[in-house]
């Protein structure tokens, strides 16, 4: 098969200025937020200019959440961009996701919160037709999933699943059925299949598996089934990390899930791909371009990852400050005995470094980290969680203290392990903390995979 390359972005995120992102409001919100807002047209416009200047590719996929919140005029301004892009030669294909769909979205100006005009998830197939239905070999247009034919050897398996709120995003027996309909044509042809899915198929790490939809509730079944069927990669977004997660099913079979960061917050990335052959697949990643904005003299890396911390350290500074909006924001139940050990722990977390931990758990902590402030190198890990190559493996000196400290706790994590299940799997809490700070896998920026 001839060798074939296209640039993979997701959760564009497109917000129309005009319609409010400023204000006391505004301002309040953002703390919390790892993605930009006001800033999302400057950076989606920067992006395209350079897919545009790219005259080696000439196919653009996006995975889903194209706009900030469903907001109709943004949708429209993001459609205006792709518009741009396709006269400039490029063949786009996009799918839709959670945030695009939403009859209640909200600006902020001088006066509060705004209410801007949403979008029905049934406005979605028209908006977007040009950018994928129109010359798809085949599109469900219940679930807004389609296939395409993106050279002559390969096919893309765009798949959506937001139609079905009341079981979660996931798909429904007869979509699956839809998809094996697909799988079979396209291995009947002697077809290269891949896929793209907004949500994650595979856990960026463990500690993902623990949080609401930062993984497919299905996923095993939905990637067992995939792989058996010959669809041996796929491409998503929604968490906006940047991972690359590999499995084997029982029959064998090898799933990647490659899962691209948003282009408007840290880490933001595109994925540069180039399918070698039906067994090869090369991944490289691709910075977000700067873009035009005052960024207060920082770099725009710099300003993404001040967004990212600011998040962080909101939630950190509330522990000891201001712990019922903490509360508030994690829906815990605003008990007392809660309040007091959030801001007990918030004030110690503070003041703690690891040299001190580690002192206090008995536990050796190499000189050279000694000072470094515990809440420091939480944000720290928070961080590496979602962009990827987590460098903390073992026999390096944070491994050993951090671990350490962990396995002080091994009575109790051995408990939790016979206790409780997620998943179906008992829950390992030292495993998890393992991989949560160290990759062991692929690179997850630059690799080539092996599909089979
Ligand atoms: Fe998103
Ligand atoms: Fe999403």
């Amino acid at each position: 098969m001839k060798p074939f390359k296209f640039i993979l972005l997701t959760d564009t995120h497109y917000f129309a200025p005009s319609l409010g992102c400023r204000g006391e409001e505004y301002d309040k919100f953002m703390q919390f937020e790892q993605k930009c807002f006001a800033e999302t047209s400057a950076i989606n416009k920067a992006a395209f200019q350079e897919l545009k200047r790219m005259t080696d590719i000439d196919t653009v996929l996006i995975a889903g959440d194209l706009s900030f919140n469903g907001e109709k005029l943004s949708h429209l301004e993001f459609i205006e961009l792709l518009k741009d892009l396709k006269l400039a030669g490029k063949k786009i294909y996009v799918i839709t996701a959670g945030h695009d769909c939403n009859e209640h979205p909200f600006a902020f100006d001088e006066t509060g919160r705004l209410a801007p005009e949403g979008t029905k998830r049934e406005e979605l197939f028209d908006l977007y037709y040009e950018f994928g239905f129109s010359d798809a070999l085949c599109y469900d247009r219940e679930s807004l999933s389609y296939v395409a034919e993106l050279s002559e050897d390969i096919w893309l398996l765009a798949l959506n699943n937001d139609g079905n709120n009341e079981i979660g995003h996931t798909y429904t027996s007869s979509q699956l059925e839809w998809i094996a309909e697909q799988t079979k044509r396209a291995r009947k042809e002697g077809k290269m299949m891949f896929c793209m899915n907004h949500y994650p198929l595979l856990a960026a790490c463990p500690l993902f598996d623990l949080i609401g939809d930062a993984v497919m509730p299905d996923a095993d079944r939905i990637t067992s089934f995939l792989a058996d069927e010959g669809v041996h990669l796929g491409f998503t977004g929604h968490m906006h990390n940047q991972s690359i997660k590999m499995k084997v099913t029982e029959k064998g079979n090898r799933f990647y899930d490659v899962c691209t960061g948003s282009i408007i917050g840290c880490p933001a990335f595109m994925r540069r791909v180039e399918i070698i052959d039906s067994d090869t697949v090369k991944i490289e990643s691709l910075p977000v371009p700067d873009f035009d904005y005052d960024k207060d003299g920082l770099t725009h890396e710099e300003y993404l990852k001040r967004q990212f911390d600011m998040m962080i350290n909101t939630y950190l500074d509330c522990m000891a400050e201001d712990p019922k909006r903490l509360m508030r924001k994690l829906r815990l139940p605003e008990k007392a005995i809660l309040e007091k050990l959030l801001v007990f722990f918030g004030k110690k977390l503070n003041k703690a470094t690891l040299g001190s931990v580690c002192k206090l758990m008995l536990v050796k902590c190499d000189d050279s980290i000694k000072e470094r402030g515990l809440r420091d190198f939480l944000t720290e890990i928070v961080r590496n969680v979602f962009t990827g190559n987590a460098p903390y493996v073992e026999g390096t000196p944070e491994y050993n203290a951090f671990m350490g400290v962990i396995d002080r706790f091994s009575p109790i994590l051995k408990i939790v392990k016979k206790k409780v299940k997620v998943r179906g799997r008992p829950l390992d809490v030292r495993e998890l903390l393992r991989l949560t700070i160290g990759n062991y896998g692929v690179d997850e920026y630059n690799t080539t995979l092996k599909l089979s």
